[in-house]
């Protein structure tokens, strides 16, 4: 019988990002084999389990379990979630040591598999250990991928969207340089459904930079206080990496503003961070270098440099 060709994405790591990440997978009918890996394997089993109760209410067939790094050779996309997350106030750099420690011993477990697919890295810090997963693996920077600033985005375009009380798919924002606490907003970019936030702030008296900044802190701040509260982040950056997924799968090319490898644009030479670029079935197919003001490449330029500087010692 003639077999098609389905897509298959492994999930390493089934702590709650990882377990939102597959949840919100399947509730989008976007692949359909999924497989989970955790060291516990334990968690794995119960998560596939639950998850698989689940798959009458799908959308689209799906078969669910939890293998191990040999099911990595055919996937085509392989999202690592695992390692150590922030505990209230620490930042994601401070988890840099650990958990490259950790990634290193995973890609070189998947890539014994004989995996020759996509990467998509979310572990923090994100920007730090795609740049790992892409030194380790050997695979073409094109294919190594990092969430970036897609989650920040999203949270800006939410925040943004509340502020001028529109729908956020009207929001064109950005924000690029590290996840974390050097990245910046791309005001010099920025469209609220067709008319540039200058010409806003220009001609409307209520709307004012002020807010504008303060949404912005906001946002870059966002996870310190989610983790004070609920001890953690899953649902928002669990959906992004979906929304990365499907640009992938589905040939997209969308612009999200991932992490994803510099040789030269921006200025910027071997290093990952959140910029846009082009996402489908072959990754990165281009990283889009966009104009950004004095202040911003300023910024940007910092970024790089807070990034460099703390992967110097674990590289
Ligand atoms: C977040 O931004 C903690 O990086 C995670 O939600």
């Amino acid at each position: 019988m003639h077999k098609e060709k389905v897509n298959r994405v492994v999930v390493v790591g089934t702590g709650a990002v990882g377990c939102s990440y597959a949840y919100s997978l399947i509730n989008q009918g976007v692949v359909e084999e999924l497989v989970l890996i955790d060291v516990n394997e334990a968690k794995a089993e119960g998560e596939a389990m639950d998850l698989n109760h689940g798959i009458p209410f799908a959308p689209s067939p799906i078969q669910v379990w939890s293998g191990s790094y040999e099911d990595c050779g055919s996937a085509d996309l392989v999202v690592i979630t695992a390692g150590l997350a922030q505990k209230p106030g620490e930042t994601r750099l401070q988890l840099v040591e650990k958990n490259t420690k950790i990634f290193k011993e995973i890609v070189n477990n998947i890539m014994a598999s004989g995996f020759n697919g996509i990467f998509l890295v979310a572990t923090n810090p994100v920007d730090i250990l795609t740049y790992v997963t892409w030194k380790e693996s050997g695979l073409p920077k094109e294919r190594v991928i990092g969430s970036g600033t897609v989650l920040d985005t999203a949270r800006l375009r939410f925040a943004l969207g509340q502020y001028f009380n529109v729908d956020t798919r009207n929001v064109h924002a950005a924000i690029i340089g590290e996840h974390g606490d050097t990245e910046l907003p791309v005001w010099s970019r920025t469209m609220i459904g067709m008319e540039h936030i200058d010409t806003i702030l220009k001609y409307k008296e209520d709307i004012k930079k002020e807010s504008l900044d303060d949404i912005f802190i906001h946002v870059r701040d966002a996870a310190y206080q989610i983790i004070e509260r609920k001890g953690a982040t899953y649902y928002g950056i669990g959906m992004s990496l979906v929304r990365i997924t499907k640009a992938i799968l589905n040939n997209e090319n969308s612009i999200l503003t991932v992490s994803a490898y510099l040789n030269g644009e921006y200025g910027q030479e071997d290093v990952y961070i959140g910029v846009p670029a082009k996402i489908n079935r072959s990754g990165i197919q281009e990283v889009i270098e966009i104009k950004l003001n004095d202040q911003e490449q300023e910024q940007f330029q910092r970024s790089v440099s807070i990034l460099k500087e703390t992967m110097k010692p674990v590289i």
